[in-house]
């Protein structure tokens, strides 16, 4: 039987049969009140202390069955109705009851990455905002669309009575065919750090919670919870950590969700050198860390190691941090500091959201989801990129006859599957489940309500625009022949639990690609993807877009390009190789052993026998477009490249120090007749050599004509080494090059930096 932490349908008795019986009456009576309560409690409700002194005060006035339940959370769908449990519990992701004599909330967990996702239908037509995919979002470069698509999904979750939110996805895509690429923000750790960040800011102005996931190196989803990640520590610190490091920097997540994979030999969530040395030792991390649901395998290594909640707790194998927790504590080997460091951190992050001072509602408030698909739409406007245009886009306006094919784009947008999958506004027009395979529990392909065709005719009212699907390739490439314009939508669906096997287009699309843009020479290309594709017709097409999964609103973005009523901005957050040879792994590893026991390869604690297979992340820290750029190889399309309706020039580049640190400058000019936004990007080579790196990019929207001088501050840890032996970076003394352009290994002018020796903190700020 295949089974899946999060399948269900399948492993639904077997877990109910342990949750039943396992079910602390958690809400059935309040202890009697410390006096330590009423001594502290001016203390921990003082807004003027930090999260941390706040929360250390509150610990002291809890009993020991107080904190136990602060450390658990329990998966709704499985405990909903039980025997003792809380009746207002909503069957999402994770519940943990609060406190309420203390203040301390209720924690009420629902996935995020792309909307508030309901994965689990808990009220029939309940819906949410779905954005287009973190990758479209990372196409756009731009914090501020990231921050926007955040506060979005947090208001929306406060509406719905949630409070945190599992988001803020930053694993760096080390694979192109990775299934959950599309839930991430690309390769490079400065970008996707950022970007993360700066998302996980906008959830948590709502005062909720948001994670940062899934920490770490959780880079392929094939047999995702015994899959062995290995790689350098110096490595991981240069590249997957740093990502991390910047995005709690600048977004201050109030969790973090260890991964379920196992790092260098040890799982990520009983990683002392992860969970200790690197979050609280070198980062300074106060909040708190929780397991990616199924991801504990014990009590004692887990809790000494530095996890503090064992979340949906009815996944694991045991409900570690229950009554084996406390009859660890009884004996000592985990001692009563340890549960107060863990109870802390959780309230930390309670306070440091400002969840304590806000509480979310209790019962569900109105949406404003026209303004959030707005949100929506501006993100996919942003992120989709014009990936070639050989003069066809945009539309003109005097088209007659456009004919669509395939991609159910007479209906809707393509959306990706697993646990950050939205049931969008709007339903779903398509929905095909899936045949098996470790994802067919909980994901679903479907497509958002969102219908390329109707955008294009609401704009074009007086062409002829009909849709053909595809399935016939001769009737396709006819109706091609007799259109002006033929737009193909390609369609490549990835899902969580699964990689896919290569990067070709599904069902021989490129063949139907071929068939109509050999009948018709105006053929454009729309590939709604989780990832890179492979595009073996690219030269036989006149345009293509990646528009990524495009959210609610997909199809009205993609008709707004086509039409260039807005202009195409989106620069690749992730490199498109021209095949997967000259990827660092041209597939998936394990999937052998994942073949043959995939029960125990996605059934995280709770699963089968088989043993943990090695992932040798050989690439080390040159990730991405630094490790085509180290083999020496041409990809289809470079990280960072995107077309735009107009051109833009740069000058005066120049580089100098501020107080902060080193500054890059330039003037961006748009010399074409129509306005629109491009992304310049500066990659620094060190002093020892080695690959190019990003250090600084900026956005600029600019009108036909205009010029802006950008002054941009450059990520120093991304010039420094990590030191092992001190834990910390160090600045090398020497020339640092440092060179400008639109994609990686684009040169139009370069400058040099000198830097003296220097010590950096370990931790980003
Ligand atoms: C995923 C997490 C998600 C969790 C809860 C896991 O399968 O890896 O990203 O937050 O489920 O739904």
């Amino acid at each position: 039987m295949r089974l899946s932490a999060m399948n269900f349908a399948s492993i639904g008795l077997a877990a109910l049969a342990v949750a039943t019986s396992a079910v602390p009456a958690v809400a059935k009576t309040l202890p009697a009140k410390p006096a330590a309560a009423t001594r502290n409690a001016a203390i921990w409700q003082d807004r003027k202390l930090d999260a941390q002194a706040r929360a250390t005060a509150l610990l002291a006035a809890m009993t020991r069955a107080e904190k136990l339940q602060l450390v658990r959370t329990y998966f709704p769908p499985f405990t909903m109705g039980k025997p003792g449990m809380p009746t207002d519990m909503i069957p999402s992701a994770g519940y943990m009851p609060g406190i309420p004599r203390l203040g301390v909330p209720t924690l009420r967990e629902s996935d995020a990455s792309l909307g508030v996702a309901n994965q689990v239908e808990q009220r029939k037509g309940d819906t949410a905002t779905a954005l287009p995919s973190s990758l479209a979002t990372a196409a756009s470069f731009d914090p501020a669309v990231a921050y926007e698509g955040g506060r979005m999904a947090g208001a929306e979750a406060r509406a719905k009575t949630f409070n945190v939110l599992l988001a803020g996805g930053v694993n760096l895509t080390r694979d192109p065919w990775g299934g959950r690429d599309f839930e991430y923000l690309g390769e490079d750790p400065v970008l996707a750090g950022n970007l993360a960040g700066a998302s996980i800011a906008g959830v948590q102005s709502n005062h909720i919670i948001s994670t940062v996931k899934h920490f770490a190196l959780n880079a392929q989803e094939t047999g995702r919870m015994i899959a062995d990640s290995h790689l350098d520590w110096t490595a991981l610190h240069e590249s997957d950590l740093l990502a991390f490091n910047i995005a709690i920097a600048r977004g201050k997540p109030a969790s973090v969700m260890c991964a379920y994979n196992l790092v260098n030999t040890e799982h990520a969530c009983e990683s002392h050198e992860l969970l200790t040395k690197v979050l609280r030792g070198d980062w300074h991390y106060q909040g708190f860390v929780m397991s990616d649901w199924g991801a504990v395998h014990s009590t004692v290594k887990a809790a000494m190691s530095g996890l503090d909640q064992q979340s949906g707790e009815e996944l694991d194998k045991e409900i570690y941090f229950g009554e084996p927790l406390k009859a660890a504590l009884a004996k000592g080997e985990v001692p009563a500091s340890q549960l107060d460091t863990m109870v802390r951190n959780v309230l930390t992050g309670i306070f440091a959201s400002g969840l304590y001072d806000n509480p979310t509602p209790v019962t569900a408030q109105a949406i404003d989801y026209n303004a959030h698909a707005d949100v929506a739409q501006k993100a996919a406007e942003e992120g989709i990129v014009l990936l070639k245009n050989a003069g066809i886009l945009p539309l003109a306006a005097s088209a007659k006859k456009i004919v669509l094919i395939g991609g159910h784009a007479d209906v809707g947008v393509l959306s990706g599957g697993g646990s950050s999958q939205v049931r969008s506004v709007g339903g779903v027009p398509i929905e095909i489940p899936l045949k098996g395979g470790p994802a067919a529990g909980f994901a679903r392909t479907t497509w958002h309500n969102s219908s390329p065709l109707q955008a294009l005719r609401a704009l074009l009212p007086s062409a002829q625009i009909t849709y053909v699907d595809g399935s016939d390739k001769a009737a396709a490439a006819q109706a091609a022949q007799q259109a002006d314009l033929a737009l193909v939508f390609a369609t490549q669906w990835r899902t969580e639990a699964e990689d896919i096997l290569d990067l070709k287009l599904p069902n021989d699309q490129d063949g139907l690609i071929a068939q109509v843009a050999g009948a018709q020479p105006k053929t454009v290309v729309v590939v709604e993807s989780g990832g890179p594709v492979l595009m073996p017709w690219l030269d036989k097409v006149g345009a293509v877009l990646a528009a990524w999964y495009p959210g609610q609103r997909g199809g009205e973005a993609i008709a707004n390009i086509l039409l260039g009523k807005v202009n195409p901005s989106g620069h690749l957050p992730i490199t498109f190789p021209a095949s997967e040879a000259q990827a660092p792994r041209p597939a998936p590893i394990g999937l052998e052993i994942v073949k043959a026991d995939d029960a125990a390869s996605n059934a995280g604690s709770a699963g089968g026998q088989a043993k943990s297979f090695v992932v040798d992340y050989r690439e080390g820290a040159d990730v991405g477009y630094r490790w085509y750029a180290k083999q020496g190889l041409k990809p289809l399309f470079p990280f960072g490249y995107g077309l735009s309706y107009t051109q833009f020039g740069f000058g005066g580049f120049a580089v100098s120090q501020s107080a902060k640190g080193p500054v890059v400058s330039l003037d961006v000019t748009n010399k074409g007749q129509v306005a629109g936004a491009t992304v310049p990007q500066v990659y620094a080579t060190l002093p020892g050599g080695g690959t190019a790196r990003l250090v600084a990019y900026g956005r600029v929207q600019l009108a036909p004509g205009e010029t802006r001088h950008l002054t941009l501050p450059v990520e120093l840890h991304a010039l420094a080494h990590w030191q092992a032996g001190t834990r910390n970076w160090r600045i090398e003394a020497g020339d640092y090059r440092l060179t400008l352009g639109t994609q990686a290994g684009d040169e139009q002018a370069s400058q040099s930096l000198h830097l003296a020796q220097a010590t950096l903190p370990a931790a980003v700020r």
